[in-house]
């Protein structure tokens, strides 16, 4: 049996031992996956890895606050951490080094292009936030080709020096709420502002929407959060979906990673909502 385990503070309520125990059961994966708290008061989060390497730990997936932290410790990192400068997944080497990945933006990808078919090309993509979870998804959208892609964010600042970030042909703009363009409405709205977790709405005009939209919440509870509220409320017609299948897709992506062996998503996002209610 081969170990993996989530390290994090807190991690208690990670869902992620459940999500890789139903991968292991659904791809037949001979494999053990445990939360593991690490108290940063008690140790550093290097010498947290280093033990559990020597434990005999194949790889890990690294949770809040230690995302940063995994990035600097890893000795290679995919193009997608370092467009992230955030990393997710580390990879324990049989050479000795550690590889490091991030595999949220491919989590929330494939969700919207799997599980809610709708694919990225040529679509017009209102991201909201600029903080780190926004960051982290950037690179695998852009390489879906989307039509644009506009980040908005409470400090405009910080929408604006995100989307100048990256050299593409896809032509990408930042902004404050109010400086929102709205002449057509959007495709693809996804909200990754930490707003929700405090049950906040980003304030943003309804005019982003549109029948089709595509409204996604990078949060998810057991009830829709405020945002897919507003969103149906004011576009009945809107599809929405929660970060649910994101945690689900990058737990998926990491499996890959580590077995060679991607697993099915929709009936573990279904198994693991059951378990929520
Ligand atoms: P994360 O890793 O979750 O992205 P972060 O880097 O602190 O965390 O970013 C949080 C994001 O949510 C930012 O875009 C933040 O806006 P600012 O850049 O202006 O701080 C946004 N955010 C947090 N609370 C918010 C609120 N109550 N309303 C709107 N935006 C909020």
């Amino acid at each position: 049996t081969d170990k993996y385990a989530v390290v994090g503070n807190p991690i208690a309520h990670s869902k992620s031992p459940m999500i890789h125990r139903l991968f292991a059961e659904q791809t037949g994966q001979d494999i053990s996956y445990e939360a593991i708290l690490i108290d940063n008061e008690e140790t550093t989060f290097q010498w947290a890895i280093a033990d559990l390497r020597q434990r005999g730990y194949k790889g890990l997936n690294v949770t809040v606050p230690f995302k940063l932290d995994a990035f600097e410790l890893a000795n290679e990192l995919s193009s997608r951490a370092q467009s992230a400068h955030a990393v997710n997944t580390l990879v324990f080497q049989d050479n000795g080094t550690i590889y490091g990945d991030n595999t949220d933006g491919v989590g929330l990808v494939n969700d919207i292009q799997i599980n809610g078919e709708r694919s990225f090309k040529d679509q017009r993509v209102l991201i909201l936030g600029a903080g780190g979870a926004v960051q982290g998804i950037m690179e695998p959208l852009l390489a879906q080709a989307p039509k644009s892609v506009h980040i908005a964010n409470r400090t405009a600042k910080r929408a604006e020096v995100l989307g100048q970030r990256f050299t593409t042909e896809i032509p990408i703009s930042g902004s404050g709420w109010d400086e929102i363009p709205l002449d057509e409405g959007y495709d693809i709205i996804i909200n990754g502002t930490s707003a929700s977790l405090d049950g906040k709405l980003p304030p943003v005009s309804p005019q982003c929407l549109k029948d089709n939209s595509l409204v996604y919440d990078m949060m998810y509870a057991q009830e829709p959060t405020v945002f897919l509220k507003w969103a149906k409320e004011h576009r009945p017609d809107c599809t929405i979906m929660d970060g649910l299948g994101m945690l689900v897709g990058q737990a998926a992506e990491s499996f890959n990673i580590w077995r060679g062996v991607q697993p099915q998503t929709q009936n573990v996002i279904d198994e693991v909502r059951q378990q929520m209610s």
